[in-house]
């Protein structure tokens, strides 16, 4: 079949709006003036809110610039309205599009989910075969890209590259920054969603010294990345069933989350109008951090360092005094006060996985980690529960994934998170070029005066100071 696109799929859902519910009267003691503030009611679980706009009005003066919200790490600013990811934080529920994610774990395909992400319905049959065609047909990389990758080092971190090579990617493809065309949006959704398994598995055969495989258009999303990755002298590589299907599942788990700090930061880098591809540059950056998306890599980092099962609770007491501000990692969440939701069918997925490949040495340890924590009053005080990150590397480790690999994995399953957040953010009439405001804190007007005796470093021949 020819690598052609079929017309745009219709855009994402437009957000319903949020409705006037009450007033807050706001009394400022400082002028005893009282301002009336609508509270603004949305969503099926009746959100409310109150415009930060509409505190700018609250001033002691006419040239005053007006009251501010201060919230560092927007612990509690909502800066969108959003209709693709639910979760219930104290309840523990997390859906897509309205749909549990157990049952979209238990019955999908990751494709299918992605499809749902950006447009708001389950595909049909012949919805679902274009899109899986299109992004079978995109799974190649320009041959630039693959001697891109092979510029970095053998022990380069595989996060790096993939954020490097996505970024990259935006100059292969300049007709990207036309993001007000559907059409445009479209094939760059589609580009990718099918090249970054492809990005992902280069990305581990160099680091393991091994020949690139290039896709095969007659596999499957999942079975088409294994092969990438494993594939040797074979023909056609035969993926394991069971690891496909942990794979399709995690990817399903990992796929969106709503506002977390990577999709924040594609839909901020996105505000700028820039083109998705190093708006999801972004994105990646942002996930590689040990407290988002690094988070399985440092899981298992840490579950090596404690080493055995009884060294767990020398090792939680050592969490609870804060020694060299050590997290037990793979626990809290900012949203979850109570079990991920994602992380129990993880647990159970764990299972399946270790019937086939045998347990892992180091379940016992995180078992025991659970174990102590949740029984723990420091834990339970603070609503700390296991998070997804927090089984899912014994699952990777047990495929023979490299532990500094695990977050490039669920990097590849939020960009279609990434993609539906940043297609719903241009076509929100609401939403403008993100650009907080701060408190300045600093110096007032001061006069320069320089501390340096010499401002222009004399440099001999060789250009080297003197
Ligand atoms: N271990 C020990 N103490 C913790 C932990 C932890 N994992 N998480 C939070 N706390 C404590 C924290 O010290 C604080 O205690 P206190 O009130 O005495 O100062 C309290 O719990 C609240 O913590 P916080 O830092 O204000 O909570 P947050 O909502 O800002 O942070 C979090 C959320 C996920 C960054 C944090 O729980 C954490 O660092 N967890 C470990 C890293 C991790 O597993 N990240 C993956 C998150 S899920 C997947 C993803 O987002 O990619």
């Amino acid at each position: 079949m020819a690598n052609t696109v079929t017309a745009p799929a219709s855009p994402a859902q437009p957000q319903t709006e949020l409705r006037a519910t009450g007033t807050l009267e706001i009394k400022d003691s400082r002028t005893s003036k009282s301002y009336p503030v609508q509270i603004l009611e949305g969503g099926v679980e009746g959100d409310t809110a109150v415009r930060a706009m509409d505190l700018r009005q609250i001033k002691t003066a006419p040239e005053e610039f007006g009251l501010m919200t201060y919230d560092p790490a927007f612990m509690n600013t909502a800066s969108c309205k959003s209709a693709i990811t639910f979760i219930d934080g104290d309840k523990g529920i997390l859906r897509y599009r309205g749909f549990p994610i157990e049952q979209l774990a238990e019955s999908a395909t990751f494709l299918e989910v992605a499809w749902l992400l950006r447009n708001g319905e389950l595909p049909t049959q012949q919805e679902y075969d274009g899109w899986v065609h299109d992004i079978t047909y995109h799974t190649y990389v320009h041959e630039n890209i693959k001697r891109f990758l092979e510029g970095f080092r053998y022990d380069a971190h595989p996060m790096a590259m993939l954020c490097s090579s996505v970024a990259a990617l935006s100059s292969f493809y300049p007709e990207a920054k036309n993001i007000k065309d559907p059409a445009q949006r479209y094939i760059s959704t589609i580009r990718l969603l099918a090249k970054m398994p492809t990005l992902a598995a280069f990305i581990y055969r160099h680091g393991k010294g091994l020949p690139f495989i290039y896709p095969d258009n007659d596999l499957g999303y999942i079975q088409n990345f294994l092969s990438m990755v494993a594939r040797m002298s074979e023909p056609q590589y035969q993926a394991n069933p069971v690891f496909v299907r942990a794979l399709e599942v995690l990817f399903i788990l990992h796929a969106d989350h709503e506002q977390n700090c990577s999709t924040s930061a594609v839909r901020a880098v996105g505000s700028s109008e820039v083109d998705p591809f190093s708006a999801l540059a972004a994105g990646v950056a942002a996930l590689y951090g040990p407290l988002h998306g690094g988070a399985n890599e440092a899981v298992l980092r840490m579950i090596e360092e404690i080493g055995h099962p009884k060294n767990v609770p020398g090792f939680i007491d050592s969490v609870k005094g804060g020694k060299g501000g050590q997290r037990l990692m793979g626990f809290g969440h900012r949203v979850y006060k109570s079990y991920d939701p994602r992380a129990r069918i993880v647990k159970q997925l764990a299972d399946e996985v270790f019937k086939q490949v045998g347990m892992d040495k180091d379940l016992e340890i995180a078992l025991k980690l659970e174990e102590v924590a949740l029984s723990d009053v420091y834990f339970v005080s603070r609503k700390l529960y296991p998070n997804v990150d927090f089984y899912t590397g014994l699952i990777y480790r047990s495929m023979a994934f490299p532990t500094d690999f695990f977050t490039v994995l669920f990097g590849v399953a939020r960009t279609a998170g990434w993609l539906a957040q940043w297609e719903e953010m241009l076509n929100d009439k609401e939403q403008k070029i993100a650009r907080p405001r701060q408190i300045y804190v600093g110096y007032g007007e001061r006069d320069y005066e320089s501390r340096l005796k010499e401002k222009f470093p004399k440099s001999g021949k060789d250009g080297r100071k003197k």
